[in-house]
């Protein structure tokens, strides 16, 4: 099996690098290839942001933030990086890197360069869409980047700042045209004319098909926020990779009168978007799912078919009904979300078989779905428990409950047994005791480092009267309202 070249375009130049393997990260492409050092390795692991570098597929599109520790380095080729080094290579400072200066927002500076690129992507793509930068907004960018000792103050301070600094000299290297489509084309042209390498990135559904059929043994992956752990910490190493994120179908968001379906390949941060818009209730929610330099990079069909317990997306997607299609060259076959899973990280997904859609319903304008996540950390985190619920409104009476829960179970469960209880025409006022009792006793957790079973017991009850508060119209039930509060009395 041949060894892969990888090519991307660099300071105006398309490179190529010889001889990458399959599982090389692209922090280490970028660390040990090419010498540029400045990008840190903090975690290896996609939670604290010292390997931040950005990308975009050409000129037009916009810089996206991601963890390189994480991201297999052959899933850039015909895309643009950006690292650190690039930002002031013509002599002047980045406005990102001025106003880190100017606000005092390092100290030992190890985190520095991962919050640089991010406030890279973020100065570049509010400044193409004319956005502002404010504080949330700061925020929200910078949620993939940890730093322990200059404090968050400062730096947040910085992103706001770097908007009000003249950007006196671009790097004339960065203002390259990347030709449209470059990426598709590429990867087309390697899946089909040398399915022999090791790194296969087809650019159409039905090349994706054939080569999951003619190479059932390659590793499937998507983003690589998860599978990049395994290789990172479970020193796993895959002899032949297929990566589904360029195939240009499966990253199509498209709206039906009573649903949307999202590709497999939708990254995290744009299938959230398309959610929010229907359902805005969602929005802190998806917010929270991890950093943003996380969801610019997982896909929700990653997501999905790992099947992790405590996944975010599938307990919310449970409840609200959605589907997956799962396609081979053999045909399609469609199912609820829940019936994916066999087992712990098991699935009912053929060897020749690949997750290719999901279907979402629309909201009726009935409906009341909230969704809750508990984790230790607020921001960048990953559930102790998630419980999502949906319920139709009819009058006082409260029809069709439909429950997800992550965080209780080997895979990520429906609550069959307490939406049995729920059957019997709820009232909105009526005491959820009985419900409550019902999910604390359907399931048994486990106990481990992100909670014990009986603190994960006590929580799907306290969420669920949670539930019951939103639904009676209570305000200020969580620390999130009392932070959307201070943002509007600010
Ligand atoms: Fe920590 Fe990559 S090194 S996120
Ligand atoms: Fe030291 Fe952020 S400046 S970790």
């Amino acid at each position: 099996m041949s060894i892969s070249t990888l090519q991307f375009w660099h300071r105006g130049q398309l490179r190529s690098i010889e001889n990458v393997p399959p599982t090389r990260t692209l922090l280490q492409l970028v660390r040990e290839d090419m010498g540029l050092c400045g990008t840190k390795e903090g975690c290896n692991e996609g939670d604290c942001g010292a390997c931040t570098v950005a990308v975009r597929e050409n000129s037009n599109a916009p810089y996206k933030a991601i963890n390189s520790c994480i991201r297999m380095a052959h899933s850039i080729a015909g895309q643009e990086l950006t690292v650190v080094e690039d930002l002031a290579a013509g002599g002047e400072l980045h406005p990102a890197q001025e106003a880190m200066v100017q606000c005092h927002g390092s100290q030992c500076g190890f985190c520095t360069p991962g919050f640089v690129m991010s406030m890279f992507a973020l100065h570049e793509n509010s400044k193409a869409s004319g956005q502002v930068v404010d504080r949330p907004t700061a925020q929200e960018a910078l949620s993939g980047n940890l730093c322990r000792c200059t404090g968050y103050r400062p730096i947040l301070d910085a992103a706001m700042q770097m908007q009000f600094i003249p950007q006196l000299l671009l790097n004339k290297e960065q203002t390259i045209i990347i030709p449209r489509g470059l990426a598709a084309k590429k990867s087309s042209k390697i899946s089909l004319e040398d399915d022999s390498t090791n790194y296969l990135l087809p650019g159409k559904l039905n090349d994706l098909l054939k080569l999951r059929r003619t190479h059932p043994q390659a590793q499937l992956v998507a983003g690589c926020t998860d599978v990049g752990l395994w290789v990172n910490k479970g020193h796993q190493r895959f002899e032949q990779v297929l990566d589904v994120t360029q195939v240009q179908e499966l990253r199509r968001i498209e709206r039906y009168p009573h649903h949307i379906a999202m590709g497999a390949a939708v990254t995290l941060e744009d299938a959230y978007n398309a959610l929010v818009q229907d359902r805005p209730q969602l929005r802190a929610f998806a917010k929270r799912f991890a950093g943003l330099t996380v969801r610019n990079s997982g896909t929700l069909g990653g997501n999905v078919a790992n099947g992790s317990p405590i996944g975010d997306s599938m307990p919310l997607l449970i409840a609200l009904r959605a589907n997956v299609v799962l396609m081979s060259t053999r045909g399609h076959r469609e199912m609820p979300l829940e019936k994916l899973y066999t087992g712990y990280r098991k699935n009912v997904i053929a060897a020749d078989e690949v997750l290719a859609w999901i279907k979402v319903p629309l909201p009726t304008a009935q409906e009341f779905s909230r969704v809750y996540k508990i984790s230790k950390r607020f921001d960048d985190d990953i559930s102790a428990v998630c419980l999502a619920i949906s319920v139709q409104r009819e009058g006082e009476a409260l029809k069709d409950w439909s429950i997800g829960v992550g965080g209780v179970a080997a895979t990520p469960v429906r609550a069959v047994k307490t939406e049995a209880i729920c059957a019997d025409s709820m009232q909105a006022n009526s005491p959820f005791n009985a419900i409550k009792q019902s999910l604390q006793e359907e399931f048994q957790p486990i106990s481990d480092m992100r909670a014990s079973a009986a603190y994960r017991r006590e929580l799907l009850g306290n969420l669920l009267q949670r539930f019951a508060l939103d639904l009676q119209g209570h305000r200020l039930t969580s620390l999130q309202d009392w932070a959307d509060l201070e943002v509007v009395l600010a």
